[in-house]
């Protein structure tokens, strides 16, 4: 009875060994440690608007990897999956697309607390027609960059950024605007950072 006692205690501990050096070999192969992860470019701030979440990922890579502060631009009335079908002749993107009067979007929030701490401040934003979606170049042509370094970003099906960034710069208020970059909807974590690196 004892020695069956002995076994069944010596198997529960070699059990839980097992499970533990497996947990941490794990641990060790798939916790890429957090400080890897990290670029130094100061204070970052990254504005952005998404209108269907794939900015928003791009943005949020960015902002995690710089260890950054994240803004949403954010249209008073948001755009539903009707408005943005683009398809369509007299849906909402449509009607703002056709008539420039309507393209000067209503956004929650204009201001941004302690701006003049940032060192750098990214601005993404989705391609619609070849250019930034209207809610940011409604924010742009309102918001002061002041003198900041101001590194434009995109996504999109399959266009580039083409003269979008450009244009944006070109009625800002303020900003040292730099070039932009592009990347496709579902951007990878390693294509973002290797761009943000060949940006140090
Ligand atoms: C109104 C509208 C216009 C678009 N125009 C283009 C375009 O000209 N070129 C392109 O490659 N993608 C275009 N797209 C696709 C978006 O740029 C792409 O899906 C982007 O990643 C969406 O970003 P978001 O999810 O942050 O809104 C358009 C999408 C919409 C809704």
């Amino acid at each position: 009875m004892k020695s069956k006692v002995i076994m069944i205690v010596c198997g529960i501990i070699i059990s839980i060994s097992i499970v533990g050096a497996i947990v941490i070999v794990n641990t060790k192969k798939f916790n890429v440690p957090k400080e890897e992860k990290k670029i130094d470019m100061g204070n970052a701030l990254v504005i952005y608007y998404s209108a269907t979440n794939n900015t928003r990922r791009t943005a949020r890579e960015i902002a995690d990897i710089l260890d950054g502060d994240l803004f949403e631009i954010e249209p008073v009335s948001s755009y539903t999956e009707e408005d943005l079908d683009y398809t369509k002749e007299d849906s909402r993107v449509s009607k703002e697309h056709n008539d420039e009067s309507l393209r000067k979007i209503e956004l929650k929030k204009t201001e941004i607390k302690n701006f003049s701490n940032y060192d750098v401040v990214f601005l993404g934003y989705p391609i619609w027609w070849g250019e930034a979606a209207f809610p940011v170049s409604s924010f742009v042509s309102v918001f002061d960059f002041q003198d900041k370094k101001v590194i434009p970003f995109a996504t999109s099906a399959s266009s580039d950024i083409g003269e979008s960034a450009n244009n944006l710069a070109g009625f800002a208020k303020g900003g040292n605007w730099q070039e932009g970059k592009r990347f496709p909807s579902s951007a990878k974590d390693d294509e973002i950072k290797n761009w943000l690196n060949s940006l140090k």
